[in-house]
Formats: structure tokens, sequence, C-alpha cells
């Protein structure tokens, strides 16, 4: 059975995971969207209600689960019995980042391999922090991220308010 993991902050989930979970699914056996918990970095939403924005994102893709994980990727993965590594790439400076990323990952642990899937051009100027900032000065948020996504950054805005 063949394993891999897609991680990321996933602060919220966006259309453009969307699309890189669902192709990567049909690709892979089992794929598991690891959630980073990560203290030094100030998200907006818990890593549990991350998990929970993308649980109801990915609901009805059956081979699809979603977990939360701090420490590093290449433990988290061994741990799920995972041997690839999912990531989107989405412009050319995504590129240098990701390249550095999945170096570190095959010097910690030869046994991974870091996939790469081209972003849909649709989604390819899509992040989370572009999302929070429209969502922030009440703009359109259809189209950017799932339907449960938007009602929980309306409520996040509203009670900040
Ligand atoms: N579509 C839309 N947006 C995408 C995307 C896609 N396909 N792929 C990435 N993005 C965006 C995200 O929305 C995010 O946007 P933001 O900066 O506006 O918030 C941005 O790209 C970065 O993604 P993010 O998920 O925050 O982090 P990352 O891709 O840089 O990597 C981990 C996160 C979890 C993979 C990485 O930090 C990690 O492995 N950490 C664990 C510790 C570890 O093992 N370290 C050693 C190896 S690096």
């Amino acid at each position: 059975m063949r394993i891999a993991v897609y991680p990321g902050s996933f602060d919220p989930i966006t259309n453009g995971h969307l699309d890189i979970i669902k192709r990567a699914s049909k690709i892979y056996d089992k794929l598991i969207v690891g959630v980073l918990d990560n203290s030094s970095k100030k998200p907006m939403f818990s890593a549990e209600d991350r998990k929970k924005m993308i649980d109801e994102a990915i609901n009805g893709i059956d081979n699809v689960t979603c977990d939360v994980f701090s420490g590093l990727l290449v433990d988290f993965a061994k741990i799920k019995g995972a041997d690839v590594i999912v990531k989107g790439l989405r412009t050319v400076s995504d590129f240098e980042y990701e390249l550095q990323m999945a170096l570190l990952n095959k010097a910690l642990n030869p046994e991974f391999e870091t996939m790469f899937m081209m972003t849909n051009t649709k989604y390819s100027y899509i992040s989370s922090s572009m999302v929070k900032e429209v969502a922030k000065y009440d703009g359109e948020l259809d189209g950017l991220v799932p339907k449960n996504v938007i009602t929980k950054l309306k409520d996040k805005n509203k009670r900040e308010i």
C-alpha cells in the first residue's frame, strides 16, 4: 500500500490545497493531511480548528484522513507508515524553498521521496495569508476557500470586531 503525507500549516485550508488533496488521492492508496502545530508561529486558527475545517472539506474522499503533528515531518510520516511527501508548487518562487525542504527531509531520512504537484492555474495566486486579508476586509471569499471555511472566517472576524 502506498501511503503519502501532504503537510502544511493550513491556516486555513484553501481551494488550492483541496485541489492538490483531490488529485494526490487518486495517485496514492492513502493520503494523510498533516497539520503542523507550530508553537513558534501565531496562527489565526488553532491546530484542532484547522483540522476540523479540513475534515469537513475532505468529507466524502474515502482514502484521505487528517492528523495534527508537531516536531519533524519525517518522524510524523514514519509513524504513519508513509514513504512519500506530497507538496504543491504554485510559482517559480515556491521552488527554491521547496527544493531546500525536500533535500533536508531526504538528508534526515533517505527513505522518503518528495513528490511535487503543479497547482491548478486557477488557484496559483491563492495563499492562506491572502485569504485572511480578504476576509479581514469583508471581501468575496467564494472560490478561494471551501464553503465551510468561509463560515469560520466570517465568525472569527465578527468575534474580533
Ligand atoms: N495552494 C494554495 N496555497 C498553497 C499551496 C497550494 N497548493 N501550497 C502551499 N500554499 C501556501 C499556503 O497557503 C501558505 O500560505 P501563507 O504563507 O500565505 O500562509 C504557504 O503556501 C506556505 O505553506 P505552509 O503550509 O504554511 O508551509 P510550508 O509549505 O512552507 O511547509 C511544513 C510546512 C509543515 C511542510 C514544514 O514547515 C515542515 O515540514 N515542518 C515540520 C518541521 C520539519 O520537519 N522541518 C524540517 C523540514 S523543512
